[in-house]
């Protein structure tokens, strides 16, 4: 395939190698060793100066860090949280696997969540929302914030999919309470598995690093005795993985760099195409790829045949909305409230969309390829 749906792994080269050989050499892999390489320490230090974050903690990928993150706002057994209904199941199987239930909330392309929807499930009570940031864009969230604050409720936003994209000078996982990234291997930069949770809140950075190090306050540990213990979990990241995240942090801006001008290229080639996913904030967006809305759910296989012909990957990233399997339905849709909403904007949304991956690795003939192909449906009438 032309365009995989990797991004910062297509860029690995000899500085990943060397971060990895100093923590191989210094034999100190653990993030709390004493060692001249404390990579996991290093990486929280520059993801709070690139997103401008008081407090950052690496975990072991973006699901124990939305789960430390819920724990950092509080939530536990029975609490609602609200959830953006555009999202991997991850975001609410962290709510489920805490004793919460996970309260779908349909999506605005403005502003993140639909907010008539969003108001009238906070006034039946809940601990928590999640905005969820969708393939390397954000939004105005700042009428999402705004209504958490009326209503004395933690925002978390599921950046997982959006590292270092903006919204007006504002990084995605930044504009709530806290924010949660991945650095799973499909993600903007990676170290195969990895999480992070942001905030500028110290009482919730607590809770979480608390909850992600088996419940203990780490600079007295053992502290179980301590007040501020709870019962936590281990999802610390190490200094192997925060090596190559490391050098990946370094890499971001010629990621971002590349893909933007591969997007740019491709744009102008393109007819005039109206079913493209655009951005609030063009200049925010990481552009890691085109998202077309085809006419026709129906035609999802077509295309993706199609793009198979020129190599090229139209890729369905969810068929349906996540509750709309088997495991939620053999479990009677316990865990899950969609009582009164059915999330019918996302619903259209997912099961007519196609996302065309931009590596950051395009040479100008690939460009022309994805350009040829993306016409081509819409001279097949595909798309409007
Ligand atoms: C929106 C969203 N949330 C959460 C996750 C979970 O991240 P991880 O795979 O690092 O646990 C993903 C990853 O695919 C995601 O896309």
């Amino acid at each position: 395939m032309i365009n995989p749906n990797e991004y910062g792994s297509l860029l690995f080269d000899d500085k990943e190698k060397e971060y990895l050989s100093n923590v191989i050499d210094s034999r100190r892999i653990f993030r709390y060793s004493r060692t001249d390489y404390p990579y996991t320490k290093m990486c929280e230090e520059k993801i709070c100066e690139l997103v401008n974050s008081k407090y950052a903690l690496c975990t072991t990928n973006g699901t124990s860090s939305l789960k430390s993150a819920m724990v950092g706002a509080g939530v536990s057994y029975g609490d609602r949280v609200l959830i953006s209904s555009y999202t991997f199941l991850a975001t609410a199987l962290s709510a489920i696997a805490l004793g919460a239930t996970a309260v779908p909330i349909d999506v605005d392309l403005d502003y993140g969540l639909n907010l008539e929807d969003l108001e009238n499930e906070i006034k039946k009570g809940c601990k928590a929302v999640v905005a969820v940031h969708f393939q390397g864009r954000t939004f105005d969230l700042s009428k999402v914030v705004e209504l958490c604050k009326k209503y004395n409720v933690m925002l978390i936003e599921d950046a997982c999919q959006a590292f270092g994209s903006k919204y007006k000078d504002t990084y995605a996982g930044t504009f709530g309470d806290i924010g949660v990234y991945s650095f799973q291997q499909f993600k903007q930069i990676t170290c195969g598995e990895g999480g992070c949770c942001v905030t500028n809140n110290e009482a919730v950075f607590n809770r979480m690093r608390n909850y992600t190090d088996m419940g203990s306050t780490r600079d007295r540990f053992p502290s179980w005795n301590s007040e501020e213990a709870l019962f936590g979990e281990n999802y610390r990241m190490n200094n192997l993985c925060s090596a190559v995240l490391y050098s990946q942090l370094e890499k971001l801006d010629d990621v971002i760099l590349r893909q933007r001008k591969s997007r740019s290229n491709i744009m102008s080639k393109l007819s005039n195409i109206n079913n493209i996913l655009t951005s609030k904030d063009s200049s925010g967006d990481t552009c890691m790829n085109i998202v077309i809305i085809l006419n026709d759910k129906n035609n999802k296989e077509d295309v993706i045949n199609y793009g198979k012909e020129l190599d090229i990957e139209f890729r369905n990233m969810w068929s349906s909305l996540y509750y709309d399997n088997d495991l939620f339905r053999r479990n009677n849709l316990t865990s899950i409230d969609i009582k009164n909403n059915e999330c019918s904007y996302t619903k259209d949304l997912i099961e007519k969309m196609l996302v065309i991956s931009i590596p950051p690795i395009l040479s100008s003939d690939d460009e022309d390829i994805i350009v040829n192909a993306i016409n081509g449906i819409k001279e097949k009438g595909y798309l409007s």
